[in-house]
């Protein structure tokens, strides 16, 4: 070895050790990087996982096991919460579009009770036509009715859609529609089936929320344009909601250019300046509100063809004798004999006289409605006496 010179041996081999050092510090280095990168995958993989299926436990449905057969095609929802139902599904809910299931006609077409395959029961309105409106038109107006939430106003549920089939799907109203209570086609001879007074001032009230809600909490304001006795359902409590709001657009004309009651309202509803001149406000719906109070009142339907000259129109006939005294006890329904005080009796006329009012500034706004009849829908009230009444359950 030679003193105070380089070994070359010395110095080869110490440089050989050095890179192996480093190298296996490289590997030591580059697989614990490795294996944080898989442990931190892993653990972004059973993150994502749990979100996953989270979101997907909420948007499926519970599935009821007498169901289970339909439920391949479990519905989707959308980011809002608004089904969208395949045919196949309204389908089986409503038991092939069954006779025995349908509760309803109107101008759309006809209303179907369902059972949805979590054992939601519903009310699938089919429409007949389409009209000229596209599936994402029609998806378009579904999405706008859906933002219109209170409980005041029948659910939107989901809906269907196709180039041939638009259909609505609802919240079930155990009790269907006013009109059904009021002008009872089986019981018209029981008395005991009609709605006691303390429910009727209660479904006024209530009516009139979902109206003012429509009105003025909303902007911009969004008009009913067919307010009226059988788009006020009843839930299995007698609690009313507003149905049928904003539907004017989804509606089409009839074929062979006849208009469809859905463009001008329903006959004996209609303000007369949106008949005459088809000017639409917000109290075009006031004074159809006017004629349900009317008929919550006197048990008779808006036009009646068979009354006596004179009485064939509920707002012609009622209106003078709304604001007299001795008069307005004797347009009062007669099975709600006893039930009500002359007081509460002529408050609720005037606010009907009030609403029916030919000229539509003199109406009030839906949120004054409200607030003349707060005081007279009593907190404490019982619906004993309409426990009898028909129901769809
Ligand atoms: N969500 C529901 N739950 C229970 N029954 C309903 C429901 N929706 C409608 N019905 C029943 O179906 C009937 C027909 O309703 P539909 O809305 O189709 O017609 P309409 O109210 O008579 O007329 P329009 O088409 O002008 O609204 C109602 O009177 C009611 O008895
Ligand atoms: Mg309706």
């Amino acid at each position: 070895m030679e003193k105070g010179g380089e070994d070359p041996e010395f110095s080869y081999s110490y440089y050989r050790r050095k890179e192996r050092i480093a190298l296996v510090a490289i590997v030591v280095l580059a697989s614990v990087a490795v294996a944080s990168l898989l442990v931190a995958f892993s653990y972004y993989c059973y993150i994502r996982n749990k979100v996953l299926s989270k979101r997907s436990k909420s948007h499926s449905t519970v599935v009821d096991s007498k169901d289970k057969a339909c439920c391949t095609d479990l519905e989707v929802a959308t980011d809002e919460g608004l089904h969208v139902f395949t045919f196949k599904q309204l389908h089986s809910a409503t038991g092939g579009f069954s006779k025995s299931n349908v509760v309803g006609h109107g101008g759309f077409g006809s209303v179907y009770r369902g059972v949805l395959s979590n054992g939601r029961k519903v009310a699938v309105k089919l429409m007949d036509q389409a009209g000229k409106q596209g599936e994402e038109e029609f998806k378009m107006e579904v999405e706008l009715l859906k933002r219109l939430r209170s409980p005041y106003l029948l659910d939107l549920i989901g809906y269907c859609s196709n180039s041939s089939r638009k259909l609505l799907v609802y919240e079930f109203m155990a009790n269907g529609g006013l009109q059904e209570h009021l002008y009872p086609i089986n019981g018209s001879n029981n008395v005991n089936l009609k709605l006691d007074w303390e429910t009727r001032l209660r479904i006024a009230l209530e009516a009139a929320k979902g109206l003012e809600y429509l009105h003025e909490h909303v902007s911009p304001p969004v008009i009913h344009r067919d307010f009226k006795s059988s788009n006020i359902l009843l839930d299995k409590n007698f609690h009313a909601k507003v149905s049928d709001f904003g539907l004017a657009k989804l509606g089409s004309d009839k074929a062979g250019g006849h208009v469809s009651t859905r463009v001008l309202g329903t006959q004996g509803y209609v303000a007369p300046e949106y008949a005459l001149t088809g000017h639409l406000t917000t109290k075009s719906d006031v004074y159809s509100y006017g004629v349900v109070l009317l008929e919550l009142l006197t048990g008779r339907v808006p036009v009646d063809a068979k009354r006596p000259h004179g009485e064939g129109v509920l707002v012609s006939w009622a209106l003078p004798q709304l604001t007299d005294r001795e008069k307005v006890v004797q347009i009062m329904d007669p099975t709600l004999e006893g039930q009500y005080s002359m007081k509460e009796v002529i408050q609720v006329a005037a606010i009907a006289a009030m609403c029916v009012q030919p000229e539509a500034d003199y109406r009030p706004l839906m949120a004054d409605v409200v607030q003349s009849l707060v005081p007279l829908v009593k907190t404490h009230r019982s619906t004993a006496n309409v426990g009898g009444c028909s129901s769809f359950q």
